[in-house]
């Protein structure tokens, strides 16, 4: 049996426009934007961190400066807060940052889709397994959707990406995949298809923005042509890697919220409110009010 290489990397493309987000993201990227105070980037390299990520490269665009700035230390904010003896503050300031060498920007120059945003990390990943996570895609779970991948991963190796169940009839929105064998947490993957015909779909698992992927997907994704949007696609490349190697699935059974839908984005602001001690009974109570009106 081949040696299972440990996933140490982890790729953020972030240089995507957001244009279904506008005019908020006109001179704000979109995975800057706030769920309840922590930018929506800032849960997916936490939820990095706590699976034992140790390096992480954000492909980032145009405008994107802030991102490279936010996972920084600011000598000044920090100086000022502990005069002020905000040490709860400083605290949480810290324990989001990633360690000093450990983060890497790179420009994809052209948003030319997702699978040329992943290529465009090639160099810094290099020759290793590694995870990708989309950043708009925030998972609300007590363990950390990466973490179960992780853990599946080093069972099976191959390449594992993420699923969670979404209504039938909406499955032609997403890229839905075929269940094969059942592993510990997942099961084997039979096929993977980007947004089905309505009715035609192999089941109701949608990729939901969490793959854990071997180098070999580079070559294939520098060879890889326009798909859908007319954009590089990274299922198209994925599609390609299934006929040489192995994937299968991590069921994750938390919450997903796709923060670049506005839909997605408010009901990820309702759901991590209601998770916060300091805010809880008041958004409860103002929710309730407010639904009874409407
Ligand atoms: P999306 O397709 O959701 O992002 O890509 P988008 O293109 O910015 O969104 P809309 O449709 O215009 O509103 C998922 C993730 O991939 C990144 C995005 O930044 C987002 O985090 N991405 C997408 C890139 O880095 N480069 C691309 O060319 C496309």
């Amino acid at each position: 049996m081949t040696k299972i290489r440990r996933v140490r990397k982890a790729v953020l493309p972030v240089a995507g426009l957001g244009t279904r987000f506008l005019p908020a993201t006109k001179a704000v990227p979109k995975e800057m934007l706030t769920v309840v105070d922590k930018p929506v980037v800032q849960y997916v390299v936490e939820e990095a961190m706590a699976a034992g990520i140790e390096h992480f490269v954000f492909v980032t665009g145009r405008n994107k400066a802030v991102i490279e700035d936010h996972f920084d230390i600011q000598v000044e904010l920090d100086d000022t807060l502990r005069e002020r003896g905000k040490s709860a503050e400083l605290k949480s300031l810290e324990d989001m940052l990633p360690k000093a060498g450990a983060t890497s920007f790179t420009r994809q120059q052209a948003p030319l889709g997702l699978g040329h945003a992943v290529w465009c990390a090639r160099d810094i990943i290099g020759d290793e397994p590694f995870a990708l996570l989309l950043p708009d895609m925030v998972m609300r779970d007590q363990a950390g959707c990466l973490s179960g991948m992780v853990d599946l991963y080093n069972k099976v190796g191959g390449n594992i990406v993420a699923v969670a169940e979404c209504d039938p009839a909406q499955a032609h929105k997403y890229g839905i995949v075929g269940k094969g064998e059942d592993l510990d947490g997942g099961f084997r993957i039979t096929q993977m298809v980007e947004k089905p015909e309505p009715g035609t779909a192999p089941s109701n698992y949608y990729i939901n923005g969490r793959y854990i992927l071997q180098p070999e997907i580079f070559d294939i994704l520098s060879k890889q042509e326009r798909g859908a949007g007319n954009e590089i696609q990274v299922t198209d490349a994925m599609l390609k890697l299934a006929d040489q190697q192995p994937f299968s699935a991590y069921q994750f059974g938390g919450e997903t919220y796709d923060c670049g839908s506005k839909a997605g984005f408010i009901l990820a602001n309702v759901a991590f409110a209601l998770d916060r001690d300091d805010i809880k009974s008041q958004v409860f109570e103002d929710l309730k009010n407010m639904i009874a009106k409407a």
